[in-house]
């Protein structure tokens, strides 16, 4: 199936105006502590980055980064999560923030949150900036959530299909392109 860039599904002032709740309601939360922000690769980078920035300048987050394979080059979840980079900090008794762009099946994220919480960590939240709920398969805890989302594959500002369109400022849904029908016969 080939897909072509389809309609902006959010804008980057609706996404930027929303990080930005977000990263007050994330601080709020940790105010006066010291956590570590786990960006998973490639998806949350571009969330992430904005989100720690807009956060208090007296503000102790350090930022990890998590490399998971799930996809391969499909538009639907093989439910087989492949860690390409680990952290590389010890979170033993430390308190994380898992940081993913989206939310669907839900099988990355309760694995990662099942592997990370066998680590013993002081605590462990999750921020993901979309979730489409109709889709979920595993029920996983979201502490802190950007937007829902119906269920449609969607692309930019880090999402990416077969890793093009990551780099878009908006976030837009994709549209398959039929292949030219064969063998349909006029009605009669
Ligand atoms: P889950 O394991 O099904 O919850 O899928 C989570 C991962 O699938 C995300 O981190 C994304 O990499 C990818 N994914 C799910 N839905 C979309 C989408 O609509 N666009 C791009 N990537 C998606
Ligand atoms: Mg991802």
């Amino acid at each position: 199936m080939e897909y072509e860039l389809g309609r902006i599904l959010l804008d980057g002032r609706t996404i930027s105006a929303r990080v930005a709740e977000m990263a007050a309601e994330v601080s709020e939360a940790y105010s006066g502590k010291e956590f570590v922000a786990v960006g998973v690769l490639k998806g949350a980078i571009f969330f992430l980055s904005d989100l720690v920035r807009f956060f208090p300048r007296n503000s102790l987050v350090r930022l990890d980064f998590m490399a998971v394979s799930s996809y391969g080059a499909s538009t639907k979840s093989s439910g087989i999560v492949k860690i390409v980079k680990d952290l590389d900090t010890d979170i033993r008794g430390r308190d994380v923030l898992l940081v993913e762009d989206i939310l669907d099946t839900g099988l990355t994220l309760s694995y990662l949150l099942d592997l990370l919480k066998g680590r013993s960590p002081r605590s462990l939240k999750t921020c993901v900036l979309l979730d489409k709920p109709d889709r979920r398969k595993v029920d996983v805890r979201v502490d802190f959530r950007g937007f829902q989302i119906p269920d449609e594959f969607v692309v930019g500002y880090g999402l990416d299909y077969s890793g093009y369109w990551r780099n878009l400022p908006d976030i837009h849904v994709v549209n398959p392109i039929e292949a030219p029908a064969r063998n349909i016969q006029p009605k009669e």
